[in-house]
């Protein structure tokens, strides 16, 4: 932001606490707020900063799941960074299911014990085998042609069929043929908990389920039983539905009382990653570009090219 902002000449004020009910005084004397994933964005913190003089809410981000967007609608405008890099995202994806495969992060601690054992790190090859993917929007496309790489059988669900090349099936189809699952639509009323005991009943045992999106696409207890029951063959998780109170701060030194969560970490075919699939240069710069544009945007020229709308928001 800061070699970006040398071009705009903005004050950016840098706070290091979630924007919440009980943060949102901090932005007084602030033309805009920007925003991140884990941040609270409901009516009443929507409320304390319209009090503090806030006029536009910029989130540094794709995703809009943790936004009263409805609320916000006539009170205050939000602005959102709707594709900074669709590869940081689906090569995240690809690497933890590499990862999880062959078991590459037990191989990297071994060795480095000099315990040179294959023991447990079978894997399987990738190609030939199918994989769902759930959303063909910039990340899944992405996905897709990654998938394709490795030889893979490529099927694919969407409400809309907007890429051409992709083997559109319906969902039952994917969940009953697909070897892997991943995950790249957005969080809905539509699509919470799409991944749970009925949807998992349908999977091929041993299915892999990947998740760069949003936790609450999964029933993580759900999963869970499906994972110790040996239904479901592993699980790359890099979001988790409960992550916002735990994810990016460091917590080794914290009991944590998410049972599920930790239930979860303790399985050998379960990685997570703290919400980290964004994270590459290219995406954190064209975040900061897209964010300084749209804030100067709205200041300057008083437009909004990538206004979060309600009716496009499907809340
Ligand atoms: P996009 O908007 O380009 O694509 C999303 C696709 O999901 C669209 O094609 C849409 O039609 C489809 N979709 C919507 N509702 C659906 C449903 N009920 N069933 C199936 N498909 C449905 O979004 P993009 O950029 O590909 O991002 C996808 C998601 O990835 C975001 O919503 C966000 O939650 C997540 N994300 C995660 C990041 C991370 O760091 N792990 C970073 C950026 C995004």
């Amino acid at each position: 932001f800061n070699i970006l902002n040398e071009q705009y000449g903005f004050e950016i004020r840098y706070i290091e606490a979630r924007l919440n009910e009980d943060t949102a005084m901090l932005s007084s004397g602030c033309n805009a707020v920007c925003a991140f994933v884990s941040d609270d964005v409901s009516k009443n913190v929507i409320d304390k900063l319209c009090d503090c003089g806030v006029r536009l809410i910029a989130m540094r981000c794709a995703g809009y799941n943790n936004v009263d967007v409805k609320y916000a609608e006539g009170k205050m405008p939000i602005v959102r960074v709707p594709a900074y890099s669709p590869y940081a995202v689906a090569e995240h994806a690809m690497a933890m299911l590499l990862t999880l495969n062959r078991r590459t992060h037990k191989a990297f601690l071994r060795t480095r014990d000099f315990n040179f054992s294959l023991n447990g790190l079978t894997g399987f090859d990738l190609h030939s085998k199918t994989v769902g993917v759930i959303g063909t929007g910039n990340i899944g496309s992405v996905f897709i042609d990654i998938c394709r790489g490795f030889g893979m059988n490529v099927l694919a669900y969407d409400i809309k069929k907007a890429n051409q090349k992709a083997d559109y099936v319906d969902i039952n189809t994917l969940f009953e043929k697909s070897d892997i699952i991943s995950l790249h639509c957005p969080l809905n009323q539509s699509t919470y908990h799409m991944i749970d005991k009925r949807s998992i009943s349908k999977m091929k045992k041993n299915a892999f389920i990947v998740n760069t999106s949003r936790g609450a696409l999964i029933d993580s207890e759900d999963l869970l039983d499906a994972l110790l029951n040996e239904k479901i063959g592993g699980a790359c998780l890099d979001v988790y539905e409960e992550e916002s109170e735990l994810f990016y701060e460091d917590n080794s030194e914290t009991i944590i009382k998410d049972s599920v969560l930790t239930r979860l970490i303790g399985l050998p075919n379960v990685i997570v990653t703290s919400h980290q699939g964004f994270l590459t240069r290219e995406a954190l710069s064209n975040i900061a570009s897209t964010t300084l544009e749209n804030i100067s945007e709205f200041f300057m020229e008083g437009s909004l090219t990538n206004k979060i709308r309600y009716n496009s928001a499907k809340n």
